[in-house]
C-alpha cells in the first residue's frame, strides 16, 4: 500500500515537473515573441517607425512578425509621402509669394530706369574725368535694373523663375562686373577684396543669374564682417568643373546652422529674407552645377560654385 502511494506521488511529481517544463518551453516559444510584438506595437504607436522584429520562424508567430514588419514598412512609406507633400505645399506657397514679389518689383523698376535716364541727361558733369565716372556709375545702375527686371519678367512669364539664357562667357569678366557693384560698399565697410583668378576657359552660363549668385554670396560675406575683414575670390578648374569660391574672415557658421543655410527663409539676420543662398543653389543646380558652403565658427566661411565646363549646352 505504501509502495503504491509512493509510486503515485512520484508519478504525480513527474507529471507536474514535465508540465512545468513544458509550460516554460511553451512560454519561451510563444509568449515571449508575442510580448516582443506587443512591445514593438507600443513603440510604433509612440511614433518610432524604426522597430523591426527579427525572426526566422515559419509558424503563425513568424507570420505575425512579418505582417507587423510589413505594416511598419507601409507606415514609413506613408510618412515619407506626407513629408514630401508638406514640402511641395510649402514650395507652392513660396512660389505664389515670390510671384507677387516679382510683380511688385518689376513695375517700380521701369519708373526708376526712366528717372535714371533723366538724371543722366540733366546732371552729366562737364569735366571729362568726372563725366566718365558719372556715366560708368549710371551704366552700372541701368545694367542692374535691367538684370533684376529681366529676372522678375521671366518669373512672371514662365511662372518658373529659372528660364536660363545661356551664353559663352568669361568668368573673370563676370566677377569683375560684380566687384564693380560692391566696391563702394567694401571700402565703406573696411573690407579688402583679394582676387586669385586662374586662367579659366569660357563656359556656357546665364550671365545675369550667375551674377545674382555671386552678388548674394559676396554680400553675405560682407554682412558676416561688421568690423571689416578680407574677402578672397578664387577661380580654378578641376574635375571638369569651373569653380568660383568666395572666402571671408567673418563670423562663420556653427555646424548646427550650416545644415540650414540653403533652406528658404532661413536667416539669422535682422531684416534678412533668408532667400539668397536658397536662390543661389537653385540657379547653380539649374546650370547642372553644385554649391558648397564650408565654415568654421569664429574664423570665416567659404562658399564655392562648381559649374560643369562642357555640359553647359
Ligand atoms: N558668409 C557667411 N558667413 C556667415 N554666415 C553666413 C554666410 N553666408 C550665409 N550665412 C548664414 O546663412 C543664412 C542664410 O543666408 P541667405 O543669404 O540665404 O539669407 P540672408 O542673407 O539671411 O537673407 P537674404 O535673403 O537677404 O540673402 C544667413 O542668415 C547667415 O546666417
Ligand atoms: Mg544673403
Amino acid at each position: 500500500m505504501q509502495t503504491k502511494n509512493y509510486t503515485r506521488i512520484t508519478a504525480t511529481a513527474i507529471i507536474f515537473g514535465v508540465g512545468l517544463i513544458l509550460s516554460i518551453i511553451l512560454a519561451k516559444r510563444y509568449t515571449k515573441p508575442i510580448e516582443e510584438v506587443v512591445q514593438a506595437a507600443k513603440s510604433v504607436a509612440l511614433g518610432n517607425l524604426d522597430h523591426d522584429i527579427r525572426t526566422e520562424r515559419r509558424d503563425e508567430i513568424g507570420d505575425l512578425a512579418k505582417s507587423f514588419n510589413y505594416m511598419v514598412g507601409k507606415l514609413k512609406e506613408e510618412r515619407v509621402l506626407e513629408e514630401r507633400l508638406r514640402k511641395a505645399e510649402h514650395l507652392a506657397g513660396i512660389g505664389q509669394f515670390s510671384m507677387s514679389i516679382a510683380h511688385e518689383i518689376r513695375n517700380p523698376l521701369n519708373f526708376i530706369s526712366l528717372s535714371i535716364d533723366h538724371i543722366r541727361k540733366k546732371y552729366e558733369p562737364s569735366d571729362e574725368g568726372e563725366k566718365e565716372h558719372f556715366n560708368s556709375l549710371i551704366l552700372n545702375i541701368k545694367n542692374e535694373i535691367q538684370r533684376v527686371s529681366q529676372f522678375a519678367q521671366s518669373f512672371l512669364e514662365h511662372s518658373r523663375p529659372f528660364e536660363l539664357n545661356l551664353k559663352k562667357m568669361d568668368a573673370e569678366r563676370l566677377i569683375e562686373e560684380v566687384l564693380e557693384l560692391v566696391r563702394v560698399k567694401a571700402e565703406k565697410d573696411n573690407i579688402a577684396i583679394i582676387k586669385e583668378l586662374e586662367m579659366v576657359p569660357e563656359i556656357y552660363l546665364d550671365p545675369g543669374f550667375i551674377k545674382t549668385c555671386l552678388y548674394n554670396i559676396i554680400l553675405n560675406s560682407f554682412q558676416s564682417m561688421p568690423d571689416g575683414g578680407k574677402v578672397t575670390i578664387r577661380t580654378w578648374v578641376a574635375d571638369e568643373n569651373l569653380s568660383i569660391s568666395v572666402q571671408d574672415t567673418g563670423q562663420g557658421i556653427s555646424a548646427e546652422k550650416l545644415s540650414k543655410v540653403f533652406d528658404p527663409f532661413y536667416t539669422t539676420k535682422n531684416g534678412g529674407l533668408g532667400l539668397g543662398l536658397a536662390l543661389t543653389k537653385r540657379i547653380v543646380e539649374e546650370h547642372r552645377g553644385r554649391l558648397e558652403v564650408k565654415s568654421i565658427e569664429g574664423k570665416g566661411s567659404s562658399v564655392t560654385i562648381f559649374l560643369p565646363v562642357n555640359k553647359g549646352k
